[in-house]
């Protein structure tokens, strides 16, 4: 399936994945801490989740960790979601290790791999994926099943009609309205997406979907932080460049980005998105990213489903973890 087709899943897929979700019964009811360990893709899912969280109000708190190590927390934490599309990243497997060594409850979303096994031998709860998809474009299956865990118990005021109405809206998003984005991240040597803070999330997820799909160097700047140190680069800057601005919803911080956007314009093209404060906001914000990003994949002539660089490091990072742990 073409990687455009598996955007198209979206509504589905968000569907599908809090569904699996609410049904797997995980045991969070008197968590206070609950710990997402996830890479790339499926990192983002634990990025987006907390976004979410905040939006609709959340009784736990909820820590994302994008390493090989949770650090010397994991005793705090009472569930940890271990999220790997795959199934087989090796961050994720050493931080569950990691937390499950600490006497952490876990539960396990993969579409199998070596996650499912691990899952299976302990006894732990397993959410399964779709498979057959790419990781990043399996984003609403892994946030719907995130959502799910945490809705399934009181740990999330998100309800079903939610989900549904955001699985409409994305419907509804289409790929035309990506095409000026697509055009702005081909023509451009670096591509720097502008957010508020409460939106650094998306931002982040567009940054590295155009690195995956399109394969642009992209930078975040987070405002009105930005203001007082990258801001000062651009009037400098000589080779093409494209701004993404994105507006949360702080009043103050979206006036430092509409002052920054004035020096956006005057080096490159500079588009803007808003985001809704929603479900679907955020749903709609991050397929409007894969859309663009595939078209302009599309556009340079290059396989927007092509990771090369991503597919070498994760073989030796393989090789590494299995020859330390048989002992050579
Ligand atoms: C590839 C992609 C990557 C992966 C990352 C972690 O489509 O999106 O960012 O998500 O390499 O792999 P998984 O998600 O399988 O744990």
């Amino acid at each position: 399936m073409s990687l455009l087709d598996q955007y198209l899943l979206w509504p589905e897929l968000l569907r599908e994945g809090f569904s699996r979700g609410l049904e797997k019964r995980v045991d969070v009811r008197r968590a206070e801490r609950i710990l997402v360990c996830g890479m790339g893709g499926s990192g983002a899912a634990g990025d987006l989740a907390l976004l979410v969280a905040r939006i609709y109000g959340s009784r736990v708190s909820i820590d994302v960790v994008k390493d090989f190590s949770v650090g010397f927390e994991t005793r705090d934490y009472d569930l940890a979601l271990a999220v790997s599309y795959s199934g087989n990243t090796i961050e994720t497997i050493s931080c569950l290790s990691e937390a499950l060594a600490g006497g952490v409850k876990a539960a396990v979303l993969s579409s199998g791999g070596l996650l499912r096994e691990i899952a299976e031998r302990r006894g732990l709860p397993w959410i399964p994926l779709r498979s057959g998809l790419k990781p990043r474009a399996a984003l609403p299956a892994m946030l719907g099943a995130i959502l799910g865990v945490l809705a399934s118990t009181d740990c999330l005021r998100l309800s079903e009609e939610e989900v549904e109405s955001a699985t409409a809206r994305l419907e509804r998003v289409s790929v035309e309205e990506a095409r000026a984005y697509a055009e702005a991240i081909a023509e451009s040597s670096i591509v720097t997406i502008a957010s508020t803070r409460d939106v650094s999330a998306l931002a982040e997820r567009w940054r590295s979907e155009i690195a995956e799909n399109s394969k642009k160097v992209a930078k975040v700047e987070v405002y009105p932080e930005s203001a007082h140190n990258d801001l000062n680069s651009w009037l400098f800057f000589k080779a093409p460049a494209s701004f993404i601005v994105i507006e949360g919803w702080s009043e103050y911080s979206r006036e430092a980005l509409r002052i920054a956007s004035r020096v956006f314009k005057q080096v490159g093209r500079t588009l803007q998105v808003s985001v809704e404060k929603s479900l679907a906001g955020v749903l709609e914000t991050s397929l409007l990213a894969g859309y663009s990003t595939v078209l302009a994949a599309q556009a340079l002539g290059l396989d927007p489903a092509a990771t090369p660089a991503i597919d070498a490091y994760r073989g030796e990072l393989e090789k590494l973890w299995r020859a330390r742990r048989s002992g050579l």
